[in-house]
């Protein structure tokens, strides 16, 4: 494995994100459920989560924003990667009925990779600016209350809907790169988080911890190796929001601090493939990305899968 071939640049046209309108807090959950908002907040640093709406609904909300804030038009995209671990059917993907709800002409594909999903999404759209293509719409998205088992308080707290989506191309300045990635898979951890077809999650959330930091620290290590970076040259970590222990653990050992993090976990729960460009959406309005800033995405859950981009960025997407 190498670093990116350099050649075509990487920007961040416009990025957009939705959540659905209902909001269940903790002490929401509380009432039908053996928990509290001390114990969920204390434990994973979630303070609520969205829910309704379908997949393909959110995903279409999101992909709109970015869009309009690329300042482009149906016309102009090359292909739709939308990343979900719930899909509006098992067969077909949810990605042609967002392409036909934005008017898209182009390819459209699913990515599962659960929680790694949109990172993964990141990297296959730089593959397809090298084959030539100009404009790729990567989304992540999630509809995680329609395979949520709200009776089991070890996975029924943790799970909210939304999108995010980013409008990425190329930048012939050079200006804007993908500096580093690492993209990675465990399958003999399939049983540790799962859904059966037609079924709830399912999950060993002790043995999901344990696991997650060591991904992120392989991960992350390897990414930076390869980007001929330091942890100190990292402006911005926008890690997988599933929970807050979770960063705080692997940080210790990698060495990042949370002035160098990006949070959103209190307020969507852990949205799966969602998350990042979620959390992407509040940095960017927060100011939180700066013209050469740069900045690290750092995805990992059920497969177990994991996936590290490593950006210099460039251009004002607000
Ligand atoms: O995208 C990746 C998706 N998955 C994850 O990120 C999950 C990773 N794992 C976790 O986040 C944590 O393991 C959980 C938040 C799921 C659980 O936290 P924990 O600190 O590992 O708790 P635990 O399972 O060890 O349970 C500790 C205690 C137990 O009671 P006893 O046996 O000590 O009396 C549980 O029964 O807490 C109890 N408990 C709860 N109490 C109140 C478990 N869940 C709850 C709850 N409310 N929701």
């Amino acid at each position: 494995m190498t670093s990116p071939a350099p050649g075509v640049g990487f920007r961040f046209a416009g990025v957009g994100a939705h959540l659905p309108d209902t909001i269940v807090t903790n002490d929401d959950l509380s009432k039908n459920m053996d928990t509290t908002h001390e114990w969920i907040f204390d434990r994973t640093g979630i303070g609520q989560r969205h829910v309704g709406g379908t997949t393909s609904e959110l995903a279409t909300a999101a992909c709109e924003k970015a869009m309009q804030r690329a300042g482009v038009g149906p016309e102009d995209i090359d292909q739709l990667l939308l990343a979900t671990t719930s899909p509006d059917f098992i067969c077909p993907g949810t990605a042609p009925q967002v392409a036909h709800n934005l008017g898209l002409d182009c390819g459209a594909l699913d990515i599962q990779a659960a929680c790694s999903g949109w990172v993964y999404g990141l990297v296959h759209a730089n593959g397809l600016l090298l084959q030539g293509m100009d404009r790729i719409l990567v989304a992540g998205a999630e509809a995680l209350d329609q395979i949520t088992d709200y009776t089991d308080r070890g996975t029924g707290i943790l799970f909210g809907n939304g999108a995010g989506a980013a409008v990425v191309e190329r930048d012939p300045t050079g200006a804007s790169e993908l500096l580093g990635f690492d993209l990675g898979a465990a399958g003999e951890f399939v049983h540790i988080l799962y859904a059966e077809h037609g079924g709830l999650l399912q999950m060993d959330g002790k043995e999901v911890f344990r696991q997650a930091v060591t991904a992120i620290n392989r991960s992350a290590t390897n990414a930076l190796e390869r980007a001929g970076l330091t942890v100190a040259d990292i402006d911005l970590v926008l890690p997988h929001q599933a929970n807050i222990r979770i960063v705080e653990a692997a940080w210790k050992k990698l060495g990042f601090t949370m002035e160098q993090t990006a949070m959103r976990l209190h307020e969507t729960g852990n949205t799966s493939a969602a998350s990042i460009p979620l959390v992407l959406d509040q940095a960017l309005d927060q100011g939180r990305i700066k013209e050469g800033s740069i900045v690290m995405f750092l995805g990992f859950g059920a497969g177990m899968t994991w996936a590290t981009t490593i950006h210099r960025w460039s251009g004002d997407v607000r």
